[in-house]
């Protein structure tokens, strides 16, 4: 065990067992006490004061003055998110420090909640609980309040297919779903093969009971195809790379929906331009959507998605997908956010991996430190 005693500032907790890892091998922990995130200038002055791993979460916004700030001293940025789109790549790499995130460990969880909300809007689980919960259940009928949309059968268009698009795939296929993968990267043509597999021998078998299609297809011919439109991609914005996110749905690309379609958002707010899915939804351009994650958050007090007359269709969450106890808080680096956020941390200051930073699983920026 290396006895250095590190320094680490964490902007917020990020559960005691996890801490307790780092206490445990001498380090210094000092975390931000309050559940608000710290002002910038807090950062950059704790940075400053020459701490040596800066735990982070998606709401610091971590660029080049930070870096500045910790320039000789600061060794890592150990974030507790997989998206790392508040961290500025360019910055961490002209001062030559590592940042790492948490691939993986919330996958099934943020794939599942994407699943669940889809769930939640087609099938008005809202409305139907008000109802109950306000009095508002007179009596039994066929065909009153409202009806919902049924999912089992119905095609899903799966825009990302990165690890957590695919764990969302692999759970469609269970509801019978025709599944339309599009990806701004290379597609996985092995994955379609092996999902399309399974899915014809769950057919073969009597499991399903139709013969259901996995495949890749360009964007418009998945918006315009799709029951379901799930996002799955990472924000980038112009000039971060030849296939910006930064409002890949837009007006243009909801026109493309079907009235009857839903558009669900697990990945990032600003891949949606939320003034064109207000639109959208007013107009009935498409049935309606369930959001995770907003162009600012939390969802500002004025927000038109706020609109009383979207309540129905339009379903809103506290960016929760990864949201689950074991997800989150798991010390253990295979299970847990946490583990992970203090495992990339150690690798760095501990000189894992023979001190090869491009070798360690968690670092997000490999190229700044290839030999
Ligand atoms: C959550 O949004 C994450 O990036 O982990």
């Amino acid at each position: 065990m290396n006895q250095k005693c590190f320094r680490v500032f964490a902007t917020c907790d990020i559960g005691q067992s996890a801490f307790d890892l780092l206490r445990k091998r001498g380090y210094e922990v000092d975390v931000y006490p309050s559940s608000e995130p710290p002002p910038k200038s807090l950062i950059v002055e704790k940075v400053r004061s020459g701490i040596d791993g800066l735990i982070t979460t998606l709401r610091d916004n971590i660029d080049g003055e930070i870096f500045a700030a910790g320039e000789g001293t600061l060794k890592v940025v150990a974030q507790i998110a997989v998206g790392v789109d508040n961290i500025s790549r360019a910055e961490a790499n002209r001062f030559k420090v590592p940042f790492t995130n948490t691939p993986d460990v919330l996958t099934e969880a943020t794939a599942e909640f994407a699943f669940f909300i889809l769930g939640s809007v087609a099938r008005k689980l809202w409305p139907s609980e008000k109802l109950v919960r306000d009095d508002k259940w007179g009596y039994w009928h066929p065909l009153l309040p409202f009806l919902g949309a049924e999912v089992s059968g119905m095609t899903i268009a799966i825009i990302g297919t990165g690890r957590i698009g695919k764990a969302l795939a692999r759970k469609c296929l269970g509801f019978e779903m025709d599944i339309i993968c599009h990806t701004l990267r290379r597609e996985d043509r092995q994955f379609v093969s092996a999902m399309q597999t399974v899915a014809d021998s769950m057919f073969e078998f009597g499991l399903s009971r139709r013969r259901t299609i996995v495949r890749y297809a360009p964007l418009d011919t998945a918006l315009n195809s799709a029951d379901f439109v799930s996002l799955h991609v990472p924000l980038l914005r112009e000039g971060q790379s030849d296939n910006p996110t930064y409002h890949l749905i837009n007006e243009k690309s909801l026109k493309l929906m079907k009235p009857s379609a839903f558009l669900i958002n697990t990945s990032r707010g600003p891949v949606v331009d939320e003034k064109a899915l207000y639109k959208a939804l007013k107009e009935h351009w498409i049935a309606g959507a369930a959001l995770d994650v907003f162009e600012r958050e939390p969802l500002p007090l004025d927000s038109p998605l706020r609109d009383p007359d979207l309540e129905g269709r339009l379903r809103l969450f506290h960016h929760f997908a990864s949201g689950t106890v074991t997800t989150r808080t798991s010390p253990d680096p295979n299970q847990g956010m946490a583990g992970r956020t203090v495992q990339g941390l150690i690798d760095v200051l501990e000189g894992n991996y023979g001190g090869n930073i491009a070798k360690m699983p968690f670092v997000v920026n490999k190229e700044a430190f290839l030999i």
